[in-house]
Order: structure tokens, then C-alpha cells, then sequence
């Protein structure tokens, strides 16, 4: 069996910091979502992984590089404009010829690993598997509907009045039938060649295709909302270590990672956080669900439930930053300069939230 992840498209939902960063590379506990995803792969013993990359191939190729530190090879696909999953599918051909594989959202964050599943498949007759999960909301989602013996009858995508609660999950499974369903297909009402359309065309050819319910969590990682609970997530489940210096004035408590080169002067965390390779934490609180990345300063302030990218400082803030997500290279400082008032250069579509 291969692997597929999908790193391309635009992010447009997580502006300003996918401007100048794929999305997939935002860091949820210090990882980058695309880093989780080719692990779960991995984990699943397929060595042979794809990857879509679009206008984001460089800095893709950069972070990712050839696979050898996870023990797979990587191949990157160059998706001609960002035109849809099948669109996606459809120009992986080369790469995947007529073998079985298993297409992950490189954007998608899911509980524990789905080996098990994608083991399953690779050994069995059937055309297609999908992964389902219980939703909220699901008019954001590829939706599915069920009949009473849990056999796939419809999928819409993003549809205004979902008829079930079932979302698909971002990981698929198919085998060579998928070819003629993508063959067949027509963009839909937001141009796109949906994944979800082809599927649909294998189960109205009678193709086998099985739903599988997730019960865990599953997170699309689109917004800020949504990386900062995956964030918090994954915190929980993260095995936790000291590797950083830690001075005897601070005081560390719950699951907290302090990684190498870090060090934590007269502070005080409580976990779960963790705090990044060569960052510096002085006269300063952590709160729980917390990841600062790697580089980054944080001086006589507080900070909780928030995400901060690499190399960013933050000093002598007089209030609490909460469910924040800070970027790369961003400086949050008292001035002292007159007069006395909110000096800011924010990049487009910034949100700032001001007591
Ligand atoms: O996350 C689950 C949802 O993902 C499913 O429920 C939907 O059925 C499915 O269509 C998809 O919806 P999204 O609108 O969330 O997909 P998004 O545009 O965010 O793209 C998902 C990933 O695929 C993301 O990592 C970018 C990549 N991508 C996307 C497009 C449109 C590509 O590589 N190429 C593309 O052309």
C-alpha cells in the first residue's frame, strides 16, 4: 500500500500566518500537523508516501526533506492549481499506479494512530474505505448518510442542511476503482473536483465501499479555534519529558516538556505545556494547554492556553495572553516612548483583541 497527504491548497481560514506558512506546518505541541500525519502513515508500516505540495512546495520540501529521519520514502507531487482533492488524486498517478493507498488531509489532526484500519484495508477486496466522525456542525464537512444498516446511501459535500451528524474524517482509502469514478466526475458549485463526488460515483457503480466511525477526536485543523484545541489535545497525550535547564526558582507542574537547549528562569508552568528547543522563560507563567515553539523569549509575563511560533518574544506584558495564536518572529514589548498608547504593525487580516 502508498501513502497520499494533500499539502497543498491555500489556508486562506488561518491568514495572516499562512501568507508567509503552510498551514500544515503550523505546530500543534511544538510538531507540525504534516509531521503527525506522515507519522500516522508510517505507523501503519507504508514506507511509500506521496505528497501533494502547491504554491507552499518550498518551504513543504524544507521542513519535510526526503523522509529518512521517519523511515519512509517521500515523493512530491506539484498539483497544477489548487483544484480539488480529486484534482489532487487525479495528478498523483504516476505515483501511485494501480496500488492500494490510503489518502491523508495533511491538515487534519486524529486521536491515537488509525494503523489498525488502514492494515485492514490493505489486505481486504474492498474498492473504498472512509472514515466517519460525529459532528456538531456538520454543513462544514463532507457529510454522509446512512441507512439503517450502517451502508453508505449519499455523500454532499459542505452541504446547508446536513442530513446526518456524520462528517468525513480526512483519511481515505481506495484501491484502483477510484481512477474511472475521478474520470467521471464534474467540478462542483465552488469549482472543485470533489473527492467526495467520486465517491458517491463508486457507491452508485456498486463498488465496496464501508464506513468506519471514529469515536476519538478528530480535529480539521482550518482555524485558530481548531489548532488551539488540537493543541490541547495533544498535549494530554504527549509523553512528557525535562530535557531543558530548569533553575531550582521555578516551579514545574502536571505534564510539562521542556525541550532541549530550553531553559526556565524563576517561573512558574503548569502543564500541560511545553516549551521548545532554545527557548528562554524568565520571571514568567505558563498556563496549561500552552506550546511556544522554538527560539522564543517570554520575560515577566503570563500566558495560557495559546500557541507562539518560533522565534518570538513577549516582555513585561501587564495582562494575561490567552487563546492566542502568535506567529513567527513577532515581538509584543512595553514601549516606553510617549505618548502612552497601543503602537502596532499588524499584518493583513490580523485579530487583536484589546481589553
Ligand atoms: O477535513 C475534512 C474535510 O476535508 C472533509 O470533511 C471534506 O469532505 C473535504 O472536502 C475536505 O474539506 P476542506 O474544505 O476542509 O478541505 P481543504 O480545502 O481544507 O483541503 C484539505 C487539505 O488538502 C489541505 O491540507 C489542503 C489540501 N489540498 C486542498 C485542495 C483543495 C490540496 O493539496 N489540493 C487542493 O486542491
Amino acid at each position: 500500500m502508498k501513502g497520499l497527504v494533500l499539502s497543498g491548497g491555500k489556508g486562506t481560514r488561518l491568514y495572516p500566518l499562512t501568507y508567509t506558512k503552510a498551514k500544515q506546518l503550523i505546530p500543534v505541541a511544538n510538531k507540525p500537523v504534516l509531521f503527525r500525519v506522515i507519522e500516522a502513515i508510517r505507523d501503519a508500516g507504508i514506507t511509500e508516501i506521496g505528497i501533494v505540495v502547491g504554491d507552499t512546495a518550498a518551504e513543504v520540501k524544507e521542513a519535510v526533506g526526503r523522509g529518512g529521519r521517519w523511515g519512509v520514502n517521500i515523493t512530491y507531487i506539484h498539483q497544477s492549481a489548487p483544484a480539488g482533492l480529486a484534482h489532487a488524486v487525479k495528478e498523483s498517478r504516476e505515483f501511485l499506479g494501480d496500488d492500494r493507498f490510503v489518502m491523508f488531509l495533511g491538515d487534519n489532526c486524529i486521536e491515537g494512530g488509525i494503523s489498525p484500519l488502514i492494515e485492514q484495508f490493505g489486505r481486504s477486496d474492498w474498492n473504498c474505505q472512509i472514515v466517519l466522525t460525529r459532528v456538531n456542525d456538520a454543513s462544514q464537512f463532507g457529510v454522509a448518510e446512512l441507512d439503517e444498516d450502517g451502508k453508505i446511501l449519499r455523500l454532499v459535500e459542505k452541504p446547508k442542511e446536513p442530513k446526518s451528524d456524520l462528517a468525513l474524517v480526512g483519511i481515505y482509502m481506495f484501491d484502483n476503482t477510484i481512477w474511472e469514478a475521478i474520470e467521471h466526475i464534474k467540478p462542483s458549485w465552488r469549482g472543485e473536483l470533489e473527492i467526495t463526488d467520486a465517491i458517491q460515483y463508486l457507491v452508485d457503480h456498486n463498488c465496496r465501499v464501508f464506513p468506519y466511525i471514529h469515536r476519538g477526536w478528530w480535529i480539521d485543523t482550518g482555524k485558530k479555534m481548531d489548532m488551539l484545541d488540537a493543541n490541547r489535545l495533544v498535549l494530554e497525550e504527549i509523553e512528557h519529558k525535562i530535557e531543558g535547564f530548569v533553575d531550582k526558582d521555578s516551579q514545574i507542574t502536571g505534564k510539562v516538556t521542556v525541550e532541549k537547549g530550553a531553559e526556565v528562569i524563576n517561573s512558574v508552568i503548569r502543564g500541560p505545556a511545553i516549551i521548545g528547543e532554545h527557548t528562554r522563560i524568565v520571571n514568567t507563567y505558563i498556563g496549561p494547554f500552552t506550546a511556544i515553539f522554538h527560539h522564543s523569549e517570554i520575560e515577566d509575563s503570563e500566558i495560557e492556553h495559546s500557541i507562539v511560533l518560533e522565534n518570538s518574544s513577549i516582555k513585561s506584558i501587564p495582562f494575561r495572553i490567552e487563546d492566542s495564536l502568535i506567529g513567527r518572529n513577532v515581538k509584543i514589548h512595553r514601549s516606553p516612548i510617549k505618548p502612552k498608547a497601543y503602537k502596532l504593525m499588524l499584518g493583513d487580516n490580523s485579530d487583536v483583541g484589546i481589553l
